[in-house]
């Protein structure tokens, strides 16, 4: 995909699961559509989409169902080592740090980078996230390719913001910042970066529910399940209440599970402690069928 340029457009990255990108794209055009506009989304990687926004619809869609993660307003950048790299981002993210002889060429320097950096400037201290992304990721690969590449950049661009910015430095206190900011970083080879800075807007009903989500990079939350679970479905569900941190109040709180069977959705439900009316026309898994604080209703 083409490089971005300081003034140019900027467009909206998404990360989805591999394979799920054509279904993102149609999710994106209808959500478009329907929002009276039009926009071109492409994949230029499995694991992302790149959408070109020039009627600035996307903004306001927090929630496609098939993206892990949206990677707003981004720059591409390319460059040789792991330190240009990071100061191509920072400069095109923040419009400081870049080697160029000419930076006081006007037509280099970036209006909404300038913004940012003013208001970076005054964000609290410990509210940026660096989150480090390749697209092997997405496949949840356990050693993605570049994995290490892309974490040195972190930790350069780190380096580099914390001379700059208090938001990038540890908080003073043990109380959680007000504001969070959310840098991301995502190599789509070697030397080309895709990055996106922007002020996480607190979303939905979980503690962590933020848009992005600056505490799991990718999207991705990530649990430990040992124990036998009646459908994959468990997971998908634990992954979800991970990620935001939702926590219903144990006993107090009666969910309904609609579609039930056999359980797994339930059996999470059981485990955080909630009274469950479980329904459908086929019956749950036998322990749960016994379970007290389970009330199986065929319909
Ligand atoms: C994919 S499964 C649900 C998996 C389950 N939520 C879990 O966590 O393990 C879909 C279920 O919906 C139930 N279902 C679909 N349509 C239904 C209907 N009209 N009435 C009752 N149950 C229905 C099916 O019987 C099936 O068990």
């Amino acid at each position: 995909p083409p490089l971005t340029v300081p003034n140019g457009p900027r467009p909206f990255y998404f990360t989805c699961r591999h394979t799920y990108e054509h279904t993102l794209i149609d999710e994106i055009n209808r959500y478009a559509r329907r929002n009276g506009g039009e926009v071109h989304a492409m994949s230029p990687y499995p694991g992302l989409v790149r959408v070109e926004d020039n009627a600035g619809i996307l903004p306001t869609f927090y929630d496609p169902v098939y993206a892990l993660q949206s990677m707003p307003q981004s720059v591409v950048v390319t460059a040789e080592s792991i330190k240009s790299i990071s100061k191509q981002v920072i400069n095109a993210l923040l419009g400081v740090g870049s080697d160029d002889d000419d930076d006081d060429d006007e037509s280099k320097i970036d209006r909404i980078s300038q913004q940012e950096h003013d208001r970076l400037r005054s964000a609290e201290r410990g509210s940026l996230s660096i989150h480090c992304l390749v697209p092997g990721m997405c496949k949840a690969q356990t050693k993605p390719v570049m994995q290490h590449r892309s974490d040195k950049i972190g930790e350069e661009i780190a380096k580099m913001t914390k001379k700059m910015f208090p938001a990038a430095r540890k908080a003073a206190t043990e109380e959680d910042p007000n504001t969070r900011w959310l840098l991301q970083v995502m190599l789509q080879s070697p030397n080309i970066a895709v990055a996106s800075l922007v002020e996480c807007q607190k979303k939905g009903p979980g503690q962590n529910s933020y848009w992005p989500n600056y505490v799991h990079p990718l999207g991705l939350a990530k649990v430990d399940i040992v124990e036998k679970m009646p459908s994959s479905a468990y997971r998908k569900l634990m992954e979800g209440i991970e990620c935001m941190k939702i926590t219903p109040r144990p006993k107090l709180t009666t969910v309904v599970d609609l579609g039930a069977c056999p359980g797994g959705w339930t059996s999470v439900m059981r485990r955080l402690g909630c009274y469950v009316v479980a329904v459908d026309r086929s019956e749950l898994e036998p322990v749960l069928m016994r379970d007290d604080m389970v009330e199986f209703v065929k319909g």
